[in-house]
């Protein structure tokens, strides 16, 4: 014993070895490698899910422990047609010649995963590029290296990713993830696979967590909890326009946070008009009305209530107006006739083309005695200055006196078809001077009691009140005056599409006098209706900022056409919890979870919801 020599065995202290040697990489295994301290492995994804969950690249992008590299080549549209037919082909062909069933199953779920994604390509003129996605794992030591392995494979797995070890090419492989090399096309022959630009980009939206507008007020928080912050009135490149539009299926939160956001900008000094369908915002009213600031209007023909549609007042000017009143200056006579064009069509469909000829005819003939010509500018007129239904009835009256042969029935019919207007049930909504004041900083039009009404009645309500929303809209370029059409769907009507185009040019406009218009509807189909789409598509469309809630069914789809949704998105979209949207502001979209404080939601009365 006592001369025997004691051997000791010393354990390889890498931190040590790191510290005093430059950090090596060797390569010798075919499926891992060793860099400094750590043991590597880089795997590759070889298969995606036909349609991927949303948000699906940042759960492989953040697994600690790993280093993921994601490489991008553009491909041509007739390359990629090319390729992917004859990946459809070669797939077909070897399903229907293997015996295996697995080499079976799986030749077929190729050719029809790839089927599907031409589809997409011509159907919605998607981009597709080949994408490479390598993973690195990087373990301290054996049983954290093999911990992470299997933490990774059934993560990616989970995702709907299938993984492989690059084995015999780790080297190529971290020269395709080093930043020191150029991608090696060796990896990318293995690893590349053609995927739509939306599908991937869609991957992580909210990647890029947080939505700050700098001032403005918070909302809620994105998918990492991230606040966000916004400011309606916020305009840059993307952010043109300072209209909203909300869109959603029945309680999912959009008149929440409409009102949350009326009661922001109402706190910052906007002026806020609100058409209210449903009595929903009568409870904030009440909660401004102690200051004075606030008047709750029954817009169905309560006392100061009235809006007179005979009054002259501006028009949203459409496109083509807007040239010629740049041009040569356009007639405010003329521009309200466009206006009661509208109303009247809305209130009696059943005119016809010489009736309404005859109408115009004795409109004209109104004004005039009234001292309203061409050239009349009504800015500094009276309420009472303007004639109402009763004098347009007798004018037509007198008109009948004298009326040619031919027309004499269509002028009776016309004229009977006005009684009711003018004195009959429906006068009490039209006919008489405005006394509908203006000067409250925030006004709801609560227009429930139009539930008894005919449709026709409801939405010719509706639009007459739109046109004075507009009025003070326009009256001064400074003010802030935010409008809010809630279930903007009763303006359509597919017989008078005119009523959307003024609800579009509304929006047009609005950009240019510190207007913004919110529209929120739960029905998406019918603005897609092909006798109103043109004028109802943009109502949704052209506002720089939405937020669309859950959506079902044919809303659904027609919500998926409007905005092309990525799968991501539409998975959201989909999944419709309550009070989450997707947020679209500018060129950003994120999710949004309308999240208020407790003192808000008492004050919207939905405290300990
Ligand atoms: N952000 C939120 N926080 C707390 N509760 C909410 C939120 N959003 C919605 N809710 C709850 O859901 C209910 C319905 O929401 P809301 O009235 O806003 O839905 P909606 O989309 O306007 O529905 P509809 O289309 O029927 O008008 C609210 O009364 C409230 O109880
Ligand atoms: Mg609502």
């Amino acid at each position: 014993m006592k001369n025997k020599k004691y051997q000791f065995e010393i354990e390889e202290n890498n931190v040590i070895r790191a510290a005093i040697a430059p950090m090596g990489i060797d390569f010798r295994p075919n499926t891992r490698f060793y860099m400094g301290d750590y043991i590597c492995r880089i795997y590759a994804i070889m298969q995606y899910p036909p349609t991927q969950e949303y948000g699906w690249v940042s759960k492989i992008n953040n697994i600690a422990g790993t280093i993921v590299n994601f490489t991008s080549t553009p491909i041509t549209e007739t390359n990629i047609v090319e390729q992917l037919s004859k990946i459809i082909n070669a797939s077909r062909a070897e399903a229907e010649n293997t015996r295996d069933a697995l080499q079976r199953q799986r030749k077929t779920k190729t050719a029809d995963d790839t089927t599907r994604l031409m589809a997409r390509m011509e159907e919605n003129n998607e981009k597709i590029a080949k994408f490479c996605c390598t993973v690195m794992v990087m373990g301290n030591d054996e049983i954290d290296f093999e911990q992470k392995c299997n933490r990774v494979e059934s993560i990616i797995s989970g995702v709907g990713c299938k993984l492989r070890c690059l084995s015999r090419m780790q080297k190529d492989a971290w020269k395709h993830i080093s930043p020191s090399y150029a991608p090696v096309e060796l990896i990318g022959d293995v690893g590349n696979r053609p995927m739509p630009v939306n599908a991937f980009y869609g991957g992580f939206p909210f990647q890029n967590s947080g939505f700050n507008d700098g001032v403005g007020y918070y909302l809620g928080v994105d998918n990492d909890g991230t606040p966000i912050i916004f400011d309606l009135w916020k305009r840059d490149g993307a952010r043109t326009n300072s209209n909203i539009s909300i869109i959603g299926g029945s309680g999912k939160g959009k008149t929440t946070l409409i009102k949350h956001i009326i009661v922001s900008e109402l706190i910052r000094g906007t002026k806020v008009i609100v058409i209210d369908p449903e009595t929903e915002y009568k409870a904030i009213c009440d909660m401004f009305r102690e200051d004075g600031i606030s008047r709750w209007i029954d817009a169905c023909g309560g006392r100061n209530g009235m809006i007179n549609p005979l009054q002259v007042r501006p028009k949203p000017l459409s496109d083509e107006e807007e040239e010629e009143a740049e041009s040569k200056g356009i007639s405010e006579l003329a521009l309200h006739l466009k206006t009661l064009e509208i109303f009247f069509e809305l209130y009696l469909p059943e005119l016809t083309q010489i009736q309404k000829a005859l109408l115009t005819k004795g409109l004209i003939a109104m004004y005039e005695k009234f001292g309203i010509t061409w050239d009349t500018s009504v800015t500094f007129m009276k309420n009472t200055d303007f004639p109402v239904m009763t004098d347009l009835y007798n004018t037509l009256l007198e008109q009948r006196k004298t009326a040619e042969k031919g027309v004499t029935d269509d002028m009776d019919k016309l004229i009977l078809l006005l009684e009711n207007i003018t004195t009959g049930a429906d006068s009490f909504l039209w006919n008489g001077h405005t006394t509908m004041q203006s000067n409250a900083q925030f006004i709801v039009f609560d227009t429930q009691n139009m539930k008894i009404m005919s449709d026709a009645m409801k939405s010719t309500q509706y639009f007459n009140l739109l046109s004075w929303c507009w009025q003070q809209m326009s009256a001064d370029r400074s003010e802030k005056v935010m409008v809010v059409c809630d279930e903007a769907w009763l303006l359509i009507n597919p017989d008078v599409p005119q009523a959307m185009s003024y609800l579009r040019d509304t929006e047009k406009r609005a950009r240019k006098y510190s207007g913004a218009l919110a529209v929120a509807t739960q029905n998406v189909v019918d603005f897609l209706d092909p006798k109103v789409k043109l004028y109802a598509q943009p109502v949704l469309d052209l506002p720089s900022t939405k937020f669309i809630f859950g959506c079902e069914g044919d809303d659904l789809k027609a919500v998926s056409t409007l905005y092309n949704f990525t799968d991501a998105q539409r998975e959201l979209v989909t999944a419709g919890n309550r009070a989450e949207c997707l947020m679209k502001a500018g060129g950003r979209s994120l999710k949004l979870k309308v999240q208020l404080p407790e003192k808000r939601l008492k004050q919207l009365g939905l405290g300990g919801n």
